[in-house]
């Protein structure tokens, strides 16, 4: 199956793009600051699927969180900022993800999935 080459550097701070990569969305979102300080605080909080923001990102690039659009219970699509952890939120049957992609309320059993990528320059990431 193909990668597919996003171009990233007009994702404003705070905002994300969805786009679509081998039939799923994919997320790719400019983190704060203050989204990235609060997801490391919660690096030692009890965690449903434990994982450190750090292994979230590339080294370096905390900025930029690049994560499966689909909720790991029974496949919605989660939207950003209306959860209890100021992260993702999905409707379907309330599941919470914090500004990692982590579960942290509700009934999906994982984190938001990971996928292979590798940034190009400052503008360019190929996905897959
Ligand atoms: Fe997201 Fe059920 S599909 S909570």
């Amino acid at each position: 199956l193909s990668s597919v080459e996003v171009d990233y550097g007009k994702v404003q701070l705070g905002q994300q793009i969805v786009v679509k990569w081998r039939g799923k969305p994919v997320f790719i979102r400019h983190r704060t600051p203050k989204e990235i300080a609060e997801a490391v605080a919660d690096d030692d909080a009890p965690l449903r699927d434990p994982a450190t923001d750090a292994s979230r990102h590339k080294p370096g690039k905390a900025e930029w969180l690049i994560l499966i659009g689909v909720c790991t219970h029974l496949g919605c699509i989660p939207t950003f900022g209306t959860g209890d952890y100021g992260g993702w939120f999905c409707p379907c049957h309330g599941s919470h993800y914090d500004t990692a992609g982590r579960i942290r309320k509700g009934p999906a059993p994982k984190n938001l999935y990971l996928l292979d990528y590798a940034f190009l320059n400052e503008t360019r990431v190929r996905l897959g």
